[in-house]
């Protein structure tokens, strides 16, 4: 410490002092309660000597802290530090002196605790079911990103249009029309960077606090996150084989103003919805005014035939909202995905996310776009298609064994996860305990609880060696365990 004719002063480490650091040191002894409320500094001239620096850099810094409260100078007294300071920094009496920030809310406790929604980011199995990424093609898709921001110009640096990019909209309704059977206008398109904004951004435009929500159970949780945060009431319906069950639906809530389904591979289960329910959930929804939210996640992964028809074609009364997202089919870090939804919806919805965090940025649509104008984009579905298809394959292939121990699964031939189930819970879980494999319980996906349990098996990411090690490991754990 230097010594003056005020108080000690706080020695500063440095070769050459700048305004910056004197001026931090001098702002964090006052906050830390080094220099004491009510103490009187040195005069300027003096503490320009103690640190060898001019006697203006000291005026311009007591200056500062004396603007920000931290000081207080009376004219032919001298420099002190303030009393309120005392109070910024001072336990109040009998209160612990650890730092500790106040408690969430009831509800962002609740929504937090929904951490499944959560991915990891090294893959390994079983817990990748997303894009493998070794095999898009990095090269093409750096140059469309260059070209995209040479063509954007310094204006793909300013605001986007909250709707998403013209070409991105077009190019979008023109990719559904060919692969996934949907006739849609480019203005009925609306650009997120995720699905979940998607979610988040309809349930704020269509349900009021309290109103019904069907939600498939078990469910997506990032949806179930969404609608809770909304104020709905969740009608959890049960999933078969067939899909939901729209009898169950009609019976416990039969007035909900939306019903959430994942027709073309329901998450978690991999059913696909039956013809009859998409009839069935149809007419439910016409008779009631109802609105149904189609998320078809992963629709264009589908290994046998053609993928199946979108629900929103089936539908002539404009409530079917359908959203997809490109994070699935391209790369999850891509942050880009799209809802259909009548013209009408279009401005309020772009208002709301607006709200939430302005627009998906114009260069990365813009590539975006490139890529499946240029046909990169099919010609990529199609060679992941084969991909993911023979993963699928040497995954039911492998497990074949388990089909003796009473595992069962999908059939459906889609998607990048499979759910392996077991009517005994307590078997499940306890080869998901092996620490060997990540796997996830089906229960953590339930709303309500169930005697049964599975194990969700993701294996989009993984590499050859990875999956098949994956698989002998859970082969042999399944066959080892005794619950
Ligand atoms: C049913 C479902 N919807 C949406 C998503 C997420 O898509 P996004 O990353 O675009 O939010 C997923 C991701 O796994 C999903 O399983």
């Amino acid at each position: 410490m230097r010594q003056s004719r005020g108080v000690l002063l706080p020695p500063v480490r440095a070769s050459r002092l700048r305004r910056g650091d004197l001026y931090g040191a001098l702002r964090t002894a006052v906050l830390d309660g080094v220099l004491a409320p009510g103490e009187r500094l040195p005069s300027t001239r003096q503490a320009a000597a103690d640190y060898g620096v001019s006697r203006g850099m000291l005026e311009v810094i007591f200056e500062q802290l004396t603007e920000e409260g931290f000081l207080q100078r009376a004219v032919g007294r001298g420099t002190f530090v303030s009393s309120t300071v005392s109070r910024l920094s001072a336990p109040a009496q009998g209160q612990e002196t650890r730092r500790r920030s106040p408690a969430p809310s009831h509800r962002g406790h609740s929504l937090a605790a929904i951490a499944a929604c959560r991915e990891p980011a090294v893959p390994r199995p079983f817990n990748a079911g997303i894009a493998d990424t070794s095999e898009f093609p990095w090269k093409t898709w750096q140059r469309l990103h260059a070209r995209a921001a040479r063509e954007l110009g310094r204006g793909g640096l300013n605001f986007a249009d909250p709707r998403g990019l013209s070409n991105l909209r077009a190019a979008i309704a023109h990719y559904l029309a060919q692969f996934r059977g949907i006739r849609c206008d480019p203005g009925q398109v609306i650009v997120f960077n995720s699905a979940q904004q998607a979610l988040h951004v309809l349930a704020l435009l269509l349900l009021n606090p309290g109103d019904g929500i069907w939600i498939e159970d078990p469910c997506y949780l990032g949806a179930r996150a969404a609608f809770e945060l909304a104020g709905a009431a969740i009608a959890p319906v049960p999933v078969d084989q067939e899909g939901i069950r729209v009898d169950l639906g009609v019976r416990r809530s039969p007035r909900a103003r939306i019903a959430y389904v994942t027709p073309s591979h329901q998450y978690p289960t991999g059913v696909a919805l039956s013809l009859d329910r998409r009839v069935a959930l149809i007419e439910w929804a016409a008779r009631n005014d109802a609105w149904i939210v189609e998320d078809d996640y992963d629709g264009e992964f589908r290994y046998e035939g053609q993928p199946l028809t979108a629900l929103y074609s089936l539908d002539s009364s404009a409530r079917v909202l359908y959203i997809g997202t490109l994070n699935k089919s391209m790369f999850v870090s891509l942050r880009v995905a799209y809802a259909v939804v009548p013209e009408e919806i279009v401005e309020p919805l772009a208002n709301i996310r607006t709200q939430m965090d302005g627009f998906t940025p114009a260069v990365r649509q813009m590539a975006m776009s490139l890529f499946m104008d240029e046909g990169h984009f099919s010609s990529h579905l199609r060679r992941m298609r084969a991909i993911y298809g023979a993963k699928r394959a040497t995954l039911v292939e492998g497990l074949a064994p388990l089909a003796a121990r009473g595992w069962t699964w999908s059939s459906n031939p889609a998607g990048m996860h499979l759910l392996a189930a077991h009517e005994r819970g307590d078997y499940a879980r306890a080869v998901a305990a092996s620490s060997a494999l990540d796997l996830a319980l089906l229960r953590s996906y339930r709303i309500a609880r169930a005697r049964d349990d599975g194990l969700l098996l993701r294996f989009g990411a993984l590499d050859a060696t990875s999956l098949r090690a994956g698989i002998a490991e859970l082969v042999a754990v399944a066959n080892k365990v005794k619950p």
